[in-house]
């Protein structure tokens, strides 16, 4: 008999079957989660009376030197060994001899795995919650020292109103938080104990689901047998999460990628985040932005993926669930590793205030502060609207821009600008003048910033 299951059946695998069948290659990942699993699960069978204390003694050492050999690289797996569990069980019982047959009293794989994949997923989150703070946090710094700092604002990509980079960098703050904040709903539907769901109707045999999930450090106990083996949403949602998160890096990514091109100017990305041509030898490109960009395809892909091996599967485990680990274990690189670099590159990224200040001339960026400043005198919104925009047609055909008009010529303009005085359409005087809340005005985007601070206090 080849495997532990092999009893009932006539003929073996052939490789290429097995292979197909396997997930060791890449569950292997789980081996920690998996013997944590069993050490728990062992010490409530003894708790319960399955085992004798001198029993449980065996499995434990046999567990803890299976990890150290797998830790060590001494012990290697391959496809025969199917997956995580049946490769430890076995290894088990290689190790302590038929006291390591007693283990799987009262589990399933099927319980099994949603259970190693809860405790993975649960530290990556805890991992990732940090990683997020590190950005937000990275994010802030830079939105502080550049509050003051001019910048167009853009709609359409058209130049709208002036803002600053500080503003802009902390509308990116929000959103990152909203990420961080469903990450962390999402972490407590992941908290919960698949243990004794067993194959998926529970077990005959007298358990003790609430002392496993203690020992594992679960918040609650799954409700519905059926339920805990076939649900897939809680990796659904991390997903999903995780494919708004790199949506939203992807944008900042692009608009670092729009900031560096020659057309802009607006950024320098350190030489570190760049790469060069191999013909062109004067180019520098913005390769790790790119790439982040690039790599948001592959998440929305494994959401996708999944969210379609899910779809039309029957009550309760069926194989097809295997087809989750390799999505989620890239979803989880992908997105840890994306979040680090690029709080790295926007730490090491330089604004380029004299380049930017030349932008500022273009696009009659004032025009709003000038309507708004017109109402302030009384004249009602809508007109002020037409007079502001015959004053740019104006300017267009004159060559003039908002800052070199002269007062006098206003009344040529529009006989009821007659009297009217033009005030400081600076942009630095209208960033300072949005101080309305949630404005650009740097008081406002100090607020924010010190409002944002609570988010380093999330755990
Ligand atoms: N290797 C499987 C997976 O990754 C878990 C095992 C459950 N398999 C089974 N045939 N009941 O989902």
């Amino acid at each position: 008999m080849k495997n532990l299951w092999g009893s009932r059946f006539q003929k073996q695998m052939d490789q290429m079957v097995e292979e197909f069948n396997a997930s060791i290659t890449f569950d292997i990942a789980l081996y920690k989660q998996d013997i944590r699993g069993s050490i728990a699960h062992a010490k409530m069978l003894s708790k319960m009376n399955h085992l004798t204390e001198e029993e449980l003694e065996q499995i434990l050492t046999g567990l803890k030197k299976i990890e150290k050999k797998i830790e060590e690289g001494v012990l290697t797996f391959t496809y025969e060994d199917e997956d995580i569990h049946m490769a430890v069980e076995s290894q088990l019982i290689k190790e302590i001899g038929d006291v390591g047959r007693k283990l799987h009293t009262a589990r399933s794989r099927n319980d099994q795995v949603i259970l190693d994949v809860r405790l993975y997923l649960k530290e990556e989150m805890e991992e990732l919650f940090s990683i997020i703070q590190v950005l937000l946090k990275t994010l802030m710094e830079k939105a502080e020292s550049h509050k003051e700092m001019l910048m167009p604002g853009f709609t359409h990509l058209q130049h709208a109103q002036p803002v600053t980079v500080g503003f802009h960098l902390m509308a990116y703050f929000q959103q990152f938080k909203r990420d961080l904040e469903r990450l962390m709903d999402c972490y407590k539907r992941t908290d919960y104990n698949p243990l004794g769901a067993c194959a998926l109707a529970g077990t005959t045999i007298p358990i003790d689901r609430a002392y496993t999930a203690d020992l594992l450090g679960f918040q609650a106990v799954t409700e519905n047998a059926m339920d805990t083996v076939a649900d897939r949403d809680f990796i659904v949602e991390f997903m999903s999460v995780s494919s708004l998160f790199m949506a939203h890096l992807s944008r900042l990514s692009e608009e670092f990628i729009l900031w560096n091109a020659q057309e802009f100017s607006f950024i320098e990305i350190d030489d570190g985040f760049c790469t060069g041509s191999s013909i062109m030898p004067q180019k520098k490109n913005p390769d790790i932005p790119e790439l982040i960009r690039g790599k948001t395809g592959r998440v929305y892909g494994h959401l996708l993926g999944l969210l379609t091996v899910l779809k039309g599967l029957p009550m309760a485990f069926n194989k097809d669930f295997q087809e989750d680990k390799e999505a989620l274990f890239d979803t989880v690189k992908t997105v840890k590793t994306s979040a680090v670099i690029f709080s790295q590159m926007l730490e090491n990224t330089t604004f380029k205030e004299e380049h930017i200040k030349k932008h500022m001339d273009k696009g009659f960026l004032a025009a709003t502060d000038l309507a708004e400043y017109l109402v302030t005198q009384g004249v009602p919104f809508r007109t002020s609207h037409e007079l502001v925009g015959a004053i740019v047609k104006y300017c267009e055909k004159t060559g003039e821009t908002l800052m070199t008009l002269k007062d006098e010529v206003l009344p040529d303009i529009d006989s009821r600008l007659q009297g009217i005085v033009l005030p400081d359409l600076s942009s630095s005087a209208c960033i300072h003048r949005r101080s309305s809340f949630g404005g650009t005005s740097p008081a406002d985007v100090m607020r924010q910033i010190e409002k944002g601070k609570e988010v380093l206090e999330w755990s």
